[in-house]
């Protein structure tokens, strides 16, 4: 049946991946849909009679030619829940009957707190629309942003909130969006943690009523983070599973205090709406200003939670990381858009925490040159008068004592063994002992004439100042102007208290939610953009601040501060749920392990690291002849396959977690030439080895070769066998593949 479309756009936007299917923008003028297609799935939005924009359908791609019936509201279900409330609204204000959760709340200058958002117009962009929604009487615009990415299917979602009055509107309230799901039951799945423990995932059955995950700490943080995935299940949930089954995911672009909220409301619709954290916030919005929330990313998988992260990995590597370029494989395949793999680092500061000096860092960076490592990075304690944590961090300065002739004969050094040099910064803090704070002790966050809560000694300094903002770009641009720094570890050793900022009007105080953030982003930006060969990691005491804003501006994070490389594949593998191998730097740290006491040899300890991007953090200066050889030729045998490990394809093959003796991970690259498997014993019991491993994801009818890259398969396994031998049949480890904390590693390449 011919459709009547008086509008009709179809953008074929290039794909990011070979062969992916075209993302498709149209609009029925006559219905008034609107639908985007992207990758496997579909996203379909509409007007309804009342004028508001409702969510029509997201799940699985739908036929080209399917039309879709105009939006219709939903019916009072009872004098109780109103059709406001029952309606899935795209972007509801807080006002006539909603009391689902809102997506923008206000409260105008007069005191009226009513808001309800009608579609006013759209325009279409290079992959998605700009729709802009109004207020019924009041000149409150929202823009609301789409952008479908062709590959992964991935849309993008945010709001911009305009004031055309001639009165300041105080927004309280500011979700990048809301999505709604098919009626159905979920499984919640949620990344919590903390300091040392990041990265539990949670899981659990959407009941009735709000989940709600989120930061009111001024930072991303290790509490929680910014990503959720709903596995829907027919029954039990058992039935969701790894690799099978709808999963819709999404995850929040924001490195400030963030709220997402999962609600199960009284007609069992699920909905999730995320933005900034309502906790505390008020933005005043004067005439003729702007407020733009950040995205939120979403996105649809028929393959599980493993199909949900393998597109999530795509999308990261391709669209959010700096420097994504095309690559080809061996035999000229184009592979998926993605950032260079990331150099093997040596960080020092588990050898020698603050006592880093020229003599000590020379001495290490000759050692780690021998092992292969490309990066030299030093940690803490450089500057100013850092010999602890009590003092120091605001004066950037060169120590005298322990750099006489300043960074440059060490930066020297590093670069004639053949490695460049990073160093470690922390610019957002200040200790009250130092030169910084004692100039300028109005420029932390603080209530005027209350305490200043410090922890780890330090306090942290307002961003949200323009003095502030011009101090840090400054000093970083003069550090990376004065000095060859290749790299710089970005730190963030605590969460913010009394978040005051007394140079605003009182009630504009609360912008310091926004602006802190803003002016990160910014000064990360401006520092690139000078500087743009520059690499920068995110870290926070660990893994405190790993999100999608953040991952705009910089190459990889730290994960955690526990380098225990068996705690290392619980955070791992709960990791890689949200977030690519790529930016996971792992380390290769001391045994006995100083978190856990627990003796590992180096060979478990190299593989445990190298299920992601490589890093050294031992004391190597101790290391012996036997141990430098062996970390050397795991170093040379990583890099030979670093690339299918970090952006390849991952199947989390079994999990670490609950008490798991075993666990084991695949990455295969994307043209499906090679494959990399790991596999860890905790301690096998009564005798049982490994199980048998079906591999996944390999080309049914392409011969692949395994080797070992360390560890052996059972004895007979064949040399070559075709892709469905090794996803059939499986893989037999070594029948003395046995003990506590065992590992092995194996290459697949195709012949
Ligand atoms: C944080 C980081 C560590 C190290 C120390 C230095 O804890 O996560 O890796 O850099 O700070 O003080």
């Amino acid at each position: 049946m011919l459709k009547t479309l008086t509008a009709f756009l179809a953008l074929l936007v290039s794909s990011a991946v070979a062969c992916a299917q075209p993302a498709l923008v149209s609009f029925d003028s006559a219905t008034k849909v609107f639908r985007l297609d992207g990758g496997g799935s579909s996203y379909v939005f509409g007007v309804n009679e009342r004028g508001e924009l409702q969510q029509l359908y997201w799940g699985g791609r739908l036929g080209a030619t399917d039309s879709i019936p105009a939006a219709k509201a939903m019916r009072e279900w009872a004098s109780f829940d109103s059709s406001y409330t029952n309606t899935p609204q795209e972007y509801a204000g807080w006002g006539a009957g909603l009391f689902m959760e809102p997506a923008l709340k206000v409260t105008f200058a007069d005191g009226n707190r009513d808001l309800v958002l009608h579609y006013q117009s759209h325009a279409a962009t290079a992959s998605g629309f700009d729709v802009v929604l109004k207020d019924i009487s009041r000149p409150i615009f929202v823009t609301l942003h789409y952008a479908m990415d062709p590959g992964s299917g991935i849309l993008a979602r945010w709001a911009t909130i305009e004031n055309r009055g001639t009165d300041a509107v105080t927004v309280e309230q500011a979700a990048a969006a809301s999505w709604a799901l098919p009626a159905g039951k979920y499984m919640l799945n949620y990344l919590t943690g903390r300091w040392a423990g990041e990265w539990t995932l949670n899981r659990e059955e959407v009941a009735g009523g709000a989940r709600v995950i989120e930061s009111r700490r001024g930072s991303t943080g290790h509490e929680a983070n910014p990503w959720f995935a709903l596995q829907r299940f027919a029954q039990q949930p058992s039935e969701a599973d790894e690799e099978h089954g709808e999963v819709w995911f999404g995850a929040l672009a924001w490195s400030g205090s963030w709220r997402i909220s999962i609600a199960k409301d009284q007609l069992d619709a699920v909905r999730v709406t995320g933005g900034f954290n309502p906790f505390d916030f008020g933005y005043v919005l004067h005439p003729g200003k702007t407020l733009e929330t950040p995205i939120f990313y979403g996105g649809y998988s028929t393959h599980g939670m493993g199909g949900a992260s393998r597109l999530l990995h795509r999308f990261e590597l391709a669209h959010i990381l700096p420097n994504p370029r095309a690559t080809t494989g061996a035999d000229g395949t184009p592979l998926p858009m993605a950032p260079k793999p990331r150099p093997v680092i040596y960080n020092s500061w588990e050898a020698t925490e603050f006592n880093v000096n020229e003599a000590g860092q020379m001495a290490l960076a000759e050692k780690a040159a021998a092992l292969g490592v490309d990066r030299f990075v030093m940690d803490d304690g450089w500057f100013g008068q850092r010999k602890d944590d009590h003092a120091g961090l605001g004066d950037w300065y060169v120590n005298p004592e322990k750099f006489p002739h300043g960074l440059k004969p060490l930066i020297d050094k590093v670069h004639a063994l053949g490695m460049d040099f990073g160093l470690w910064v922390e610019p957002e803090m200040v200790n009250p002992d130092s030169d910084l704070y004692r100039k300028h002790p109005d420029w932390v966050l603080n209530f005027k004439g209350r305490p200043e809560s410090e922890q780890r000694n330090q306090l942290v300094l307002n961003l949200a100042r323009p003095d502030v903002r011009a101090y840090i770009l400054g000093f970083l641009d003069k550090l990376v102007t004065e000095n060859d720094i290749a790299f710089l570890k970005w730190d963030y050793n605590r969460n913010w208290s009394e978040p005051g900022w007394d140079q605003m009007p009182p009630a504009e105080q609360k912008a310091v939610y926004v602006e802190y953030t803003r002016n990160l982003y910014w000064i990360l930006a401006e520092l690139r953009r000078r500087h743009p060969k520059l690499e920068i990691e995110s870290c926070s005491g660990g893994g405190g601040r790993v999100d999608l804003g953040i991952l705009k501006y910089t190459d990889e994070v730290w994960p955690s501060d526990n380098t225990d490389p068996f705690d290392r594949l619980t955070q791992q593998y709960g990791f890689t749920y949200a977030y690519t191998p790529q930016i996971m730097m792992a380390w290769v740290t001391d045994s006995p392990h100083w978190l856990n006491n627990r003796t590992t040899s180096l060979q478990y300890r190299m593989l445990s690291s190298m299920e992601g991007s490589l890093g050294i953090g031992a004391n190597i200066a101790r290391w012996s002849p036997d141990e430098m050889t062996m970390a050397k030729g795991l170093i040379a045998a990583y890099k030979q396959v670093q690339a299918t490990i970090v952006q390849g394809d991952l199947y989390r093959l079994l999990s670490p977690t609950d008490g798991s003796e075993f666990s084991a991970t695949e990455t295969v690259k994307a043209d499906k030439s090679q494959a990399v498997l790991f596999t860890f014993i905790h301690s096998t019991q009564e005798g049982r080895g490994f199980p048998l491993l079906k591999l996944k994801g390999l080309d049914a009818k392409t011969n692949y070769a395994l080797s070992s890259i360390a560890g052996k398969a059972r004895t007979g396994t064949p040399e070559v066998a075709s892709g469905a031998w090794w996803m059939n049949h499986g893989l037999e480890m070594d029948a003395g593949f046995r003990g506590d904390f065992q590992a092995a590693a194996f290459r697949l390449d195709r012949k």
